[in-house]
């Protein structure tokens, strides 16, 4: 029996981010603000929240800012510790103190199953988690402990679904499966970006996994698929030949921070929860509309 417990969790950030340039050119998409931290942390903070103890970062020649963000920043620390501000100072050294985190390049961007393969020494012994932090949630529980209590009770491999209106199926990876109970199906086989007309039907896969190591040897044949990048889609849609293969539609709400649109609303909604800079939000929108429709002048009034 397999250790249902799931520590290991890998990160691939090595994607170009094209659907973000040209400020992704030289910055990580992945370093972005949303609100007061970047990114990157909200998928970190999940996965810590989640039970993974060891976090595994797939990187790639522009991504160091991400290698930094997380290590310790002594003489930032010092400043701030001789000028009384111990708030900031712990705040600051909390997030190198968060995870345990290594740091892996793929050299070159070949697609997500490459960059998963490239976590294989971290991760060949047991089921691993990961994140495609682009993907941010909001939840009551954390989208990958969702995944991960589902592993615990069922067995095998699990992924986050949600389901997509038809005509934007050709954005993601889609499912064909069985309800098997609550919010969880069984994955029969699975597309990777299909046509509305080819597609099995409207349940996507989205950026959390539990892994069955079993994938590296599908992912080493190195098979070249939609867009000419190595899939993990394609690797995965073997898997249920050995084990089961499960999807859960996740409980929370998902902001797609790889696109402009995306990562836009996510600093709005995220600003809204918070007290302070809700006021800001709505102070924005009020002048906005007066802008748009001034008020009468006093003499102007009727
Ligand atoms: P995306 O398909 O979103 O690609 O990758 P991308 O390069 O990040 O962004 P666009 O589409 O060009 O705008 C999904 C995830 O897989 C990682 C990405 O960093 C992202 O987390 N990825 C993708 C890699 O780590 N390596 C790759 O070769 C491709």
């Amino acid at each position: 029996m397999t250790d249902p417990n799931v520590t290991k969790c890998l990160f691939p950030v090595a994607g170009l981010g094209t659907r973000f340039l040209p400020v992704t050119k030289e910055i990580a998409k992945e370093m972005l603000p949303l609100v007061d931290r970047p990114i990157i942390s909200y998928g970190v903070e999940e996965a810590i929240e989640s039970g993974c103890r060891d976090l595994i970062m797939i990187t790639g020649r522009t991504k160091r800012s991400i290698e930094d963000y997380f290590d310790s920043s002594f003489e930032l620390e010092s400043v701030l510790r001789e000028r009384g501000r111990t708030d900031l100072y712990e705040k600051i050294h909390a997030i190198s103190e968060m995870a345990n985190i290594l740091y892996v390049r793929q050299r070159e961007p070949l697609g997500l199953g490459h960059a998963v393969l490239c976590g294989e020494p971290f991760c060949r012994d047991g089921y691993f988690g990961v994140i495609l932090p682009d993907d941010v949630f909001v939840s009551d529980t954390a989208v990958m402990a969702q995944l991960i209590e589902v592993h615990r009770r069922l067995g095998g491999t699990v992924v986050a679904l949600e389901e997509v209106p038809r005509s934007e199926v050709s954005r993601y990876g889609i499912v064909q499966s069985e309800l098997a109970g609550g919010n969880v199906h069984r994955i029969l086989d699975m597309v990777e970006k299909p046509s509305p007309e080819e597609a099995p039907g409207n349940l996507a896969i989205m950026g959390r996994y539990v892994l069955s190591p079993a994938i590296f040897p599908l992912l080493a044949e190195r098979h070249v698929g939609t867009g000419g990048e190595i899939q993990l889609t394609d690797a995965m849609k073997r898997l249920p030949r050995t084990e089961p293969v499960w999807g859960l539609v996740y409980r929370g709400r998902r902001f797609d921070c790889g696109t402009q649109k995306g990562w836009l609303a996510a600093n709005v909604r995220l600003a809204l929860e918070d007290p302070e800079l809700s006021s800001v939000v709505f102070d924005i929108v009020d002048g906005f509309r007066r802008e748009i429709r001034p008020c009468p002048k006093r003499d102007d009034r009727i």
